[in-house]
């Protein structure tokens, strides 16, 4: 690039005129996206040159017309990613990102110059990170009662079993995890689940996260697709995108996951769906879905991945049986967790693979993360085999089916039939459905300021203008006593929003 091709900088005046150009109120992407990209391509274009300040949240909130949280939460990320720096009572300055080569247009091209801290696949991940940085409280979803835990079971088999630990036990895993665990887990899975499998088809890991993560890896290349339900998990898209696959949103009907005709045309590599408890609307995806699903995947060879994350609890009819119970041509891997069952900082999940893929992901596990925790998988072991994990499960059941009805009944309470709920009938979560026209990004974010958790329904879609609107609300964090007050709150903030 000549020098006089270089970007004219910008005068600290200018920015707000800046940001305003290209701000789009009445764009489907949420506001922080929008104002993070703007900022984040004006310095890495080097229009905001190196220590401009930027203008102050509250003034730059104003004139955008946006919540102020909004512009903070933006600067911290840029902060985090290094294209600002912030100092304490200074205001924040854009960062001295390093020196834009100058390149000679007769010379050979140059690759573009590489300001930015981070891959574009990394600053990618972290600006479209979903999970969030509250996870617990009144009504943080996907999170349960870790309180009632049985602790004591849970020391007193760890203790028993610390005293007679093995040097196996301590050193690095060699295989697919405990054999006890595997045992159990294919044992729990073929009497609840339905699931068919031998015990040597489970592999133990450390979350549903990391099992998504050996699946991208071990079957996908970058650049191959993967359906995505949509709305649906954003963990799931997080690691695909991570690993460089096309993501493809496939539209929810109340049947489960709906590929148009033109998506059927073009067979992905991998499905991703939550067909007992479709994530987050809660739809269960019904039995001739399933067989479609199962014959387009046998004859197009796609790897169909069942998360049945919560499936555990349901309060009204008996949870239908898993896909991979109905898969006759080994198509079909299913994925399982304890988080939801017993705590998430348990980090332990389970993958049951057809028999041919269990030793490469095996090997992958051990390779790639040097698997370890092999006291922790024999404590749980034991508290399956004792069945404790079956008494917890029952009492649960009990605990979230009221918690769930208390919730009801203050959504009732407050607006009678006006807004829809959404799959509550099961899991750990319901959808409040809200009018089209809701912010419910901005309603979420004023709903924190009141102390209440929610996540906004549309955080959960990839087609933003068909996005729905809503609020999910958990009641795995918040005791039955406490629900029709945390509601009362929630619902003052909601009205201001109808
Ligand atoms: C749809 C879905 N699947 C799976 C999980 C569990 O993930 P992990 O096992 O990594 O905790 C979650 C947790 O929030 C979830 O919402």
């Amino acid at each position: 690039m000549s020098p006089s091709a270089l970007p004219k900088p910008l005068q600290a005046a200018a920015l707000p005129d800046f940001v305003l150009r290209q701000f789009d109120r009445a764009s489907a992407q949420p506001d922080h996206r929008q104002l993070y990209g703007i900022l984040q391509r004006g310095i890495r274009d080097a229009v905001l040159p190196a220590s401009l300040k930027l203008p102050p949240t509250r003034a730059l909130a104003e004139a955008l017309g946006i919540a102020r949280n909004t512009v903070i939460h933006v600067y911290e990320q840029l902060a985090l990613e290094g294209y600002v720096q912030a100092g304490v009572g200074r205001g924040t300055f854009v960062a001295k990102v390093g020196p834009r080569l100058v390149v000679d247009r007769s010379s050979a091209p140059a690759p573009a110059p590489r300001s930015d801290p981070l891959s574009r696949r990394g600053s990618r991940t972290v600006s479209e990170a979903g999970a969030a940085r509250i996870q617990w409280g009144a009504f943080t979803p996907g999170v349960p009662e870790v309180r009632m835990f049985p602790a004591q079971i849970w020391n007193r088999l760890h203790s028993r079993l610390w005293r007679d630990a093995t040097p196996g036990q301590l050193t690095y895993a060699t295989g697919a995890g405990d054999a006890g665990l595997r045992e159990s887990v294919a044992a729990y899975l073929q009497g609840t689940r339905g699931v068919i499998c031998t015990p040597e088809q489970v592999v133990i890991t450390s979350g549903t996260q990391q099992s998504l993560y050996l699946v991208a890896q071990l079957l996908a290349d970058p650049g191959d697709a993967v359906w995505l339900e949509d709305p649906g998990y954003w963990g799931a898209r997080s690691v695909f995108g991570a690993g460089g696959l096309k993501l493809v949103p496939v539209a929810v009907d109340s049947e489960g996951m709906a590929p148009t005709p033109e998506q059927l045309r073009e067979p992905p590599r991998l499905m991703f769906v939550s067909p007992s408890h479709q994530y987050p609307t809660g739809a269960l995806m019904s039995h001739s879905r399933r067989h479609q699903l199962l014959e387009y995947a046998a004859a197009q060879r796609v790897w169909v991945l069942e998360d049945d994350y919560d499936s555990e609890f349901r309060y009204g009819a008996r949870p239908l049986p898993a896909l991979q119970g109905l898969d006759r041509h080994g198509r079909v891997i299913y994925l399982g967790t304890f988080s939801k069952t017993l705590f998430p900082a348990m980090r332990l999940a389970y993958l049951v693979l057809p028999p041919d893929l269990v030793e490469a992901f095996a090997r992958a596990l051990i390779e790639l993360f040097r698997e370890g925790q092999t006291m922790h998988q024999a404590v749980l072991a034991r508290f399956l085999a004792e069945g404790h994990y079956a008494t917890h499960i029952r009492r649960m059941r009990a605990v979230y089916s009221a918690r769930h009805d208390a919730l009801m009944q203050a959504i009732a309470h407050h607006f009678g039939g006006h807004l829809p709920v959404i799959g509550g009938d099961a899991g750990l979560h319901l959808v409040l459905g809200l009018p089209a026209h809701v912010d419910d990004h901005a309603l979420a974010q004023h709903a924190q300021r009141a102390g209440v958790t929610t996540r906004p329904l549309s955080l959960y879609h990839m087609c933003r203008p068909a996005a729905g609107k809503g609020l999910l609300l958990g009641y795995g964090t918040v005791r039955e006593e406490e629900i029709a007050p945390s509601f009362t709150k929630l619902a003052k903030v909601l009205r201001g929003y109808l």
